[in-house]
């Protein structure tokens, strides 16, 4: 078990853990056609232990806190975060419930598919966030997401608050949200899609990203970042907005992109880097991690950026 050192680039995820069985296929299969694939591989994933992951290969210090089932994905998940040099103590073993797991496919287009069995993911509960608090104290940053149930998130949100911790949200999978929500995010970080959802705008563009991001700030965050893949980024404030355009790559496999992004945003910010150099070094990471395939496993190691 990994003990947790003390460091300004402490970041605390609170998250999901999901076995991810991943699969290439040439297209996505008809409803009720059997389709042949290949390049099956088993490897941890879940947007919570990602993006923990991400924030660790890049250079940050990372405690994360999640539940697994009592079964071998659990312990498999768990020694993985270890691996990495991730405090685990905070993982949860739930004795009743199965692991997460996604069953993803990968077509020859890049396009993945994923669906989820979020088992034990959505065990995690208040008084396990409750009992692991004392992490928040001095932490460059709370990382949450929404594979956790949304009033695990909240009171998260709510205890980050009482320890003056900045928070950031991944809203994914897109998800409603209690309004009550808005004014604890310091960093709203959603895709196309989710941005459509939170705002009931569509979300294709940067013109159309700007009006989604205009309406996420009067709900009360304080920063927007939408992640529109291959169109790079758009980041707004109450005091400017800006188009970060993406680094052109050939993408073999976009699955953990948004992960891999967010983890290189905290770390730059946990950094002091400014708001556009620190989600500049989540592109740099993305944008190598998409030329490889899987979502933890493509996540690049902060020594392959030039940064
Ligand atoms: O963001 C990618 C992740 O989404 C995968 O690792 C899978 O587990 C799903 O949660």
């Amino acid at each position: 078990m990994t003990s947790f050192k003390s460091s300004s680039r402490r970041l605390i995820v609170v998250g999901s853990l999901n076995m991810d069985l991943v699969m290439r296929v040439p297209r996505a299969p008809e409803a009720g056609e059997t389709l042949t694939g290949y390049d099956f591989v088993t490897q941890p994933g879940g947007k919570g232990a990602n993006q923990a992951v991400a924030c660790a290969r890049l250079g940050g210090n990372v405690a994360m806190i999640g539940r697994v089932g009592d079964d071998a994905f659990g312990c498999a998940m768990r020694a993985s975060l270890v691996a990495e040099g991730i405090a685990d103590k905070t993982v949860g073993v739930d004795a009743e419930t199965a692991s997460g797991v996604a069953m993803i496919t990968v077509d020859d287009a890049a396009q993945n598919r994923i669906s989820l069995a979020l088992g034990a993911n959505t065990k995690l509960a208040a008084e396990h966030l409750d009992a692991a608090a004392g992490l928040l104290d001095g932490a460059a940053m709370l990382v949450l997401q929404l594979e956790v149930p949304v009033a695990t998130v909240l009171h998260a949100a709510k205890l980050a608050k009482e320890y003056r911790c900045p928070v950031l949200l991944n809203p994914a999978p897109a998800a409603a949200l209690p309004d009550e929500i808005w004014p604890l995010i310091d960093y709203l970080v959603p895709n196309e899609s989710e941005a459509a959802l939170l705002t009931g705008k569509p979300v294709t563009d940067v013109p159309t990203a700007a009006v989604a991001a205009e309406a996420l700030l009067a709900k009360g965050v304080k920063h927007v970042l939408i992640t529109l893949g291959s169109k790079g980024v758009f980041v707004a404030t109450d005091k400017f907005s800006q188009h970060l355009p993406a680094f052109p790559v050939e993408a073999v496999d976009t699955t953990g992109a948004g992960d891999t992004f967010i983890g290189g945003f905290s770390v730059g910010l946990a950094e002091g880097k400014s708001l556009q150099d620190a989600a500049r070094l989540g592109q740099r990471a993305a944008a190598l991690g998409v030329t490889r395939h899987g979502a933890q496993s493509s996540i690049p190691r902060r020594v392959e950026l030039s940064t």
